[in-house]
């Protein structure tokens, strides 16, 4: 049986989480070393199987519920396509992204899921990375109520890019990156949940405006910064912002001691600069290291909490 195969890739926020939602501009990157994988294959029985096996889920469409993420995804791409039915399917997903670690595991999964269905079901005409994004979104809207529309944009262009939401259409820039960026990605082990922290993020505003724009703009300006400094190679500034960065996310409250302290192991050690990356309470901080001192970062963060350490290198573009 013909199978059709997608993977997307996991991604990082270098600047700008948060701030992100409230129209400040961020920097964000794809992982492309973790990914998520969608097979898709015509079924010989009736209907359309979903199957996770790292979940240990194996369901018929027609009886997952409203919060099954693939069942929406499916659903999503045929009335996207305008498709009247659906073929005899089993859709199969996969993921070495760990979920809930600010890494864009569900991004990723939807990503993967709709290029792998839209290829099979024959509709490449459809198939742009923008096209991929704008699907991705809608269901990012579904699971976390006010996505800025960033994880969608980096997992589907595959590429880093440096993002404003606005209306009508978000502006998406490509920049130049002059020198190597090598990230260490930190995972604390500890699970967040995207839609309860940006929910708390926008309570706080709301209760203190004044202050959380002040600190939105300054997230905005070290973007723009960090865009300069990435775009003129100056990778010991990229550092400094980066924890500068950090620092106006421990006021938004989205850092936790153990980011913390996987932030002050990485800058002891020898990090250019670190920050957590994402939604934060949990999930990932990234560190910035040179060549030379990443060896000593990694088994620092190993000693200390971080449940896992990759290294991932964002490429000097032309
Ligand atoms: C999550 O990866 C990034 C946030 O800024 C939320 C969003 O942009 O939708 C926390």
């Amino acid at each position: 049986m013909p199978k059709t195969i997608a993977t997307a890739p996991g991604k990082i926020i270098l600047f700008g989480e948060h701030a992100v939602v409230y129209g400040q501009p961020a920097i964000a990157a794809p992982v492309s070393q973790v990914r998520a994988t969608a097979v898709i294959q015509n079924s010989p029985t009736p209907g359309i199987r979903l199957i996770a096996p790292d979940l240990g889920s194996n369901i018929l469409l027609s009886d997952a519920n409203a919060n099954d993420a693939v069942a929406a995804v499916v659903v999503q791409l045929q009335s996207a396509a305008q498709l009247q039915e659906l073929p005899d399917l089993t859709i199969t997903v996969s993921s070495q992204i760990p979920i809930a670690s600010g890494l864009g595991s569900g991004a990723a999964i939807t990503a993967a899921v709709i290029r792998a269905l839209a290829t099979h079901l024959g509709l490449s005409h459809l198939l742009s990375d923008e096209w991929v994004s704008d699907q991705t979104y809608e269901i990012e809207k579904i699971h976390h109520g006010t996505p800025s529309g960033i994880d969608n944009t980096v997992v589907a262009y595959e590429r880093p890019v440096y993002f404003v939401r606005q209306q009508p259409r978000n502006r998406i820039e490509p920049f130049t990156v002059a020198q190597p960026l090598r990230l260490l990605v930190a995972d604390t082990g500890i699970r967040s949940n995207t839609k309860d922290v940006v929910g708390d993020v926008r309570r706080q505003w709301q209760q203190d405006t004044a202050t959380f724009d002040t600190i939105f703009a300054e997230c905005g300006r070290i973007a723009n910064t960090a865009r300069k400094a990435i775009e003129k190679g100056n990778v010991i500034h990229i550092g400094q912002l980066m924890t500068e960065n950090h620092i106006l996310l421990q006021k938004m409250t989205v850092s936790e001691p153990t980011l913390d302290e996987l932030v002050a192991v990485a800058l002891a050690a020898g990090a250019l600069g670190a920050k957590l990356s994402g939604a934060g309470r949990g999930g990932n901080m990234i560190a910035l290291v040179d060549e030379e001192r990443e060896p000593s970062v990694y088994d620092a963060l190993l000693s200390v909490k971080a449940k896992n350490v990759l290294t991932t290198i964002i490429h000097p573009t032309n």
